[in-house]
């Protein structure tokens, strides 16, 4: 079952529907050309709608960010096309770790190996949005800023229709980390209702997040 809504709308086809892009309008033009090229008109519609909800919440969580949280978006599934014995092929070669779960399903691997391609692909050198793009599959416990507002924006971005999303995105709103322990719970559920290999960051990263997310309400109930 896709996880997405039907053909996008075709205002949504563009990435100047990104409502409140952060980048100069060429350059997001110069993007959105490239990732064409890389990906079927869905999943470029995708992006950009990803990048829309990563923008939107670094404006809350992390405005220093915004211009990074609209790059990380718009290019995190560079690499989501690429065929899965490639995805292998090119984790291999750049000696990436490669954990079981991914071996099995290397289209796991797209975050990481679209982080290596960013510089050949775009142009683009900047190791925070590369780390965020590396990240935002499975997630990693403790990751960065960037990290977390992408992969949340991914889970709850507008082409996503998944059970209890709308909770997810009111929660996203006001509280990041426990938005991300929130998205790695479903993700899990899925995975597990699926009879799949669990990834084990994720389940680190459900841990870290889980006491995390805690700790912080103990800190507001003191
Ligand atoms: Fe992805
Ligand atoms: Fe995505």
């Amino acid at each position: 079952m896709s996880h997405f809504s039907a053909d996008p709308a075709p205002e949504h086809r563009d990435c100047a529907a990104i409502i409140c892009a952060m980048l100069e309008h060429s350059e997001r033009e110069r993007l959105s050309q490239l990732l064409r090229e890389y990906m079927g008109a869905k999943r470029h519609d995708h992006s950009c709608k990803v990048a829309t909800a990563c923008v939107r919440l670094a404006r809350i969580h992390a405005p220093g960010l915004e211009d990074q949280a609209e790059l990380a978006g718009l290019l995190h599934d560079n690499a989501k096309s690429l065929p899965a014995p490639d995805q292998l092929a090119i984790a291999r070669e750049r000696h990436l770790s490669i954990s079981a779960a991914e071996e099995q399903s290397p289209g796991l691997l797209h975050g990481k190996v679209g982080a290596l391609l960013l510089k050949r692909r775009f142009g683009i050198a900047d190791p925070v949005v590369e780390q965020a793009i590396s990240d935002h599959v499975t997630g990693r416990p403790g990751m960065g800023l960037l990290s977390g507002l992408l992969y949340v924006a991914d889970y709850v971005s507008a082409d996503r229709e998944l059970p209890g999303l709308d909770e997810i995105r009111t929660l996203a709103q006001s509280d990041l980390d426990a938005a991300v322990f929130a998205v790695a719970s479903a993700k899990l559920r899925h995975v597990i209702e699926r009879g799949l290999l669990i990834e084990s960051n994720t389940v680190d990263l459900y841990n870290y997040y889980r006491d995390h997310a805690r700790r912080n309400r103990m800190e507001e109930q003191n």
